[in-house]
């Protein structure tokens, strides 16, 4: 079979890692697009991407070889150009969030039905070793019955940027809780995605005007931009199983540090897993926990389970898998039919902090 080749929109903090990963899975990235064409032009020299473009549009016309595209752009542009790929023909990788909400990811997942084309998202932390064995000991019947877990990814000091487009509502979807869904996404994935009953949540908007809680990296500041988007989230979500989910995401609270962690409480064994973040850009401390919490002969027992180090956090894994998904050498790590329902709870969750009343998930 020929190489996949596949071609990149959003020449962003995030392109590397993809480059890194499709090309780890042995496709040719062969054109990179982007809306500033200078962006474009500077990434593909220092990657050695032949072809450079403005825009997708532009792209699929002059590389109508493609097999393939990748969406790195604010997720306001992800629903337009992920259908206009998937109707160009085309299998589509897309950064998380899926979309700005529950509507347009139920548009783009019919878009790749009526297409017969691949849709995947980057759910990175799906692809990390540690996720992997975890998921790999609660399919093995390991764990029981999952009846509970907590989704937690928070930041003391992490907005990442005032008045850029992660701070405008009409350009992200949301603050925290839609840019941080990776928790969220990790906690269904355990639990096998159950089907949503109830959610109960809050938002806050503390410190979205205080500069002493910007995160080290992000995106420049913009004086002249919007910031309308809560800075943290909790939320108690129900299935129609029984179990339950708490949520809980944050770019600025008072914590200790930053974390980003699933626990779940199963009738064989408990676990967790947990990536601690070095504080801040400060500290360089940094550790990526995989435990077991289970009962053998009586005694109550703890396992580590031990997996290599990833420091991208499975982000090179999962651009990976997209290729191998398309050769056929794996199953795809996630798919859009699960992205609806993440982003149909993310909905839930901000109609719940509006109304603050329990919302009913259909
Ligand atoms: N998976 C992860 O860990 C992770 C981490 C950070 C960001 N992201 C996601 O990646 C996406 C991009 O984030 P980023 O940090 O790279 O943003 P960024 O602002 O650094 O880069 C986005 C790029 O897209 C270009 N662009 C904007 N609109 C465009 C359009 N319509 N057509 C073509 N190009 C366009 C911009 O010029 C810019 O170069 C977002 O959806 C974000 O949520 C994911």
């Amino acid at each position: 079979m020929d190489l996949i080749k596949i071609g990149i929109i959003g020449a962003g903090g995030m392109a590397s890692y993809h480059v890194k990963g499709f090309t780890q899975a042995g496709a040719n990235v062969i054109a990179m697009a982007d809306a500033d064409i200078s962006r474009a032009r500077a990434f593909a020299a220092s990657w050695g991407i032949p072809k450079t473009y403005a825009g997708l549009g532009e792209m699929l016309k002059g590389s109508p070889e493609l097999d393939a595209v990748s969406v790195i752009t604010p997720n306001k542009f992800h629903k337009p150009l992920v259908i206009e790929a998937l109707e160009g023909g085309k299998h589509v990788y897309c950064e998380k969030p899926p979309a700005l909400n529950g509507a347009e990811t139920a548009a783009m997942l019919e878009a790749s039905k009526k297409a017969g084309r691949r849709l995947m998202f980057n759910f990175n932390n799906r692809a990390r070793p540690e996720a992997q064995a975890m998921v790999n000991y609660i399919r093995g019947g390991k764990a029981g019955r999952i009846n509970s877990a907590q989704a937690v990814w928070i930041r003391r000091a992490g907005i990442p940027g005032f008045g850029g487009w992660f701070t405008a509502k009409a350009l992200s979807g949301g603050g925290a809780m839609i840019d941080l869904p990776h928790m969220l996404d990790l906690a269904l994935y355990f639990m096998d995605y159950p089907e949503p009953d109830y959610l109960l949540g809050t938002a806050y908007y503390d410190f979205m005007d205080n500069k002493a809680f910007k995160g080290p990296w992000g995106i420049p500041d913009s004086a002249k931009g919007v910031t309308d988007v809560e800075s943290s989230c909790h939320a108690m979500l129900t299935f129609k199983s029984g179990q339950v989910l708490m949520i809980r995401s944050s770019w600025a609270e008072m914590n200790e540090r930053e974390t980003a962690a699933v626990t779940f409480q199963g009738t064989r064994a408990g676990g967790k897993i947990e990536r601690l973040f070095a504080v801040d850009g400060i500290d360089e401390t940094s550790a990526d926990i995989c435990r077991i919490f289970t009962e053998e002969g009586g005694n109550q027992v703890d396992l580590a389970i031990k997996t290599p180090k990833d420091e991208s956090m499975g982000r090179i894994a999962n651009a990976a898998n997209f290729i191998n998904s398309l050769t056929k050498k794996e199953k795809p790590l996630n798919t859009p039919e699960e992205a609806l329902v993440l982003m149909k709870i993310i909905d839930a969750l901000y109609k719940s902090a509006a109304s603050k009343k329990p919302v009913q998930i259909k």
